[in-house]
């Protein structure tokens, strides 16, 4: 059975020393058995080096938010995923609809970063996800159909198997306005067949999928109860550990036994 995982976008917000105070706090209310579920926090690229220090030896994994697809290089600015795995990181973000808006990323390269990812020792966590004028124009599936190839593509099955997909509708993103459970399940249902037309449906039924946008403590249990809903990516909840922690006990209390 698929575990249920909640990792915790930070994005650009937090300090070390706020990362400290964030980390310690939900150390210390994590004092539960997770079961099948798993927890990843993703701070800041300036926080990762001191945030694995703190979860080391804990239930927590530590991700990032992006990584260039190179070991390295004249590539000012960007990091690597050795660099990445040199601090203890598990886990990628890769392709976020912020990426995606701000920073022009399409899907070929979300697609390069992934493999490269993946050839190192990562687990991305790719996201995809429809506009809200795309969802308006009814075009949602696909989109999202599309974005699932493409950013999938030359992939091996056993790699696949490894990776998380995130389904983050960018309307429900930071907009306080969540997909409901059975809009959300609907696309969830389409991107696993969407992976099993691609390689079997045995690998697809292996594919974690996590929903983001908008999840909080209230919404999370409806939405974690959907068959397809293998766990949630979080932004703003996140950077609470009261409201971090309501969502990962969500995830302990619906997961499949
Ligand atoms: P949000 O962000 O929970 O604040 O909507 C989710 C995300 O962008 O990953």
């Amino acid at each position: 059975m698929r575990p249920k995982i909640i990792a915790g976008n930070w994005k650009m917000y937090k300090t070390p020393t706020e990362s400290k105070d964030l980390v310690e706090g939900i150390k210390a209310k994590l004092t539960f058995p997770l079961g099948a579920a798993k927890v990843i926090v993703c701070p800041p690229f300036t926080s990762l080096a001191l945030v694995q220090s703190l979860v080391s030896g804990s239930a927590i994994a530590l991700g990032a938010q992006n990584v260039y697809f190179e070991d390295e290089g004249a590539y000012t600015g960007e990091v690597s995923p050795p660099m990445l795995r040199s601090v203890g990181c598990s886990y990628v973000i890769l392709g976020h609809s912020e990426r995606r808006q701000y920073f022009g990323e399409t899907n070929e390269l979300v697609n390069k970063k992934a493999r490269k990812a993946l050839a190192s020792g990562l687990i991305p966590i790719v996201c995809v996800g429809e506009t809200l004028e795309q969802r308006e124009k009814n075009i949602t599936d696909q989109i999202v159909t599309t974005q699932v190839r493409s950013v999938l593509k030359d992939i091996s099955s056993g790699d696949v198997e490894r990776l998380i997909i995130a389904y983050e509708p960018v309307w429900a993103i930071g907009t306080g306005k969540t997909a409901t459970p059975q809009q959300a399940q609907d696309v969830h249902l389409l991107i696993r067949k969407t992976i099993g037309q691609m390689y079997a449906w045995a690998t697809a039924e292996k594919v974690v999928i996590q929903y983001g946008g908008s999840v909080k403590p209230e919404n999370s249990r409806d939405l974690l109860s959907q068959a397809d809903i293998d766990g949630a990516l979080v932004g703003g909840a996140c950077l609470k550990a009261d409201s971090f922690i309501a969502i990962i006990e969500n995830a302990v209390l619906t997961s499949r036994k």
